[in-house]
């Protein structure tokens, strides 16, 4: 039996990517041995993040999250390594930068702005059906 290589979507958001963040990002995830399988600068479209983050529509954070989403270019970035998405999930940290700890992407380089949605630089798959269907958004020829 061979094993599968897993893959995930990561995003560096629009604050990371404006901050000049994205090679930090990258630097970390190729550091802990993930391998880069696939990237690209894009503005996301409303219609792609409806897709992307539809588990949360509805919720009070989901209309600031798509302005903030499409307010600029991002980073979507396809890693590869065996368990990358709990091991990616771990390097992000907490989704609220002030409680994700040091050490971690959003502890060591987030903080809160005191606006309606969260800036915290990155996002990371969340399991391998997440992983799988977000990848066909961001990457259709994949
Ligand atoms: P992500 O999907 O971006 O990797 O982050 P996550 O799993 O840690 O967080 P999730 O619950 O999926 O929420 C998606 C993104 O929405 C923003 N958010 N803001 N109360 C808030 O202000 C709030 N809650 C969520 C964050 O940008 C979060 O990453
Ligand atoms: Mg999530």
């Amino acid at each position: 039996m061979t094993t599968q290589t897993e893959r995930s979507l990561v995003l560096v958001k629009p604050d990371g990517f404006s901050r000049g963040l994205t090679g930090e990002v990258l630097r970390r995830v190729e550091a802990k041995g993930y391998t880069i399988a696939a990237l690209a600068v894009t503005t996301p479209t409303r219609k792609q993040l409806a897709e992307h983050y539809a588990e949360h529509e509805g919720k009070p954070f989901y209309e600031p999250l798509v302005d903030f989403m499409s307010s600029g270019p991002v980073a979507a970035v396809v890693i590869e390594g065996h368990r990358c998405i709990e091991g990616f999930r771990a390097l992000a940290g907490a989704t609220d930068p002030t409680a994700a700890l040091p050490g971690t992407i959003r502890g060591d380089l987030g903080r809160d702005w005191g606006l309606k949605v969260q800036q915290n630089i990155v996002h990371g798959s969340d399991s391998a059906d997440s992983a799988t269907r977000e990848i066909g958004i961001w990457f259709p020829e994949l």
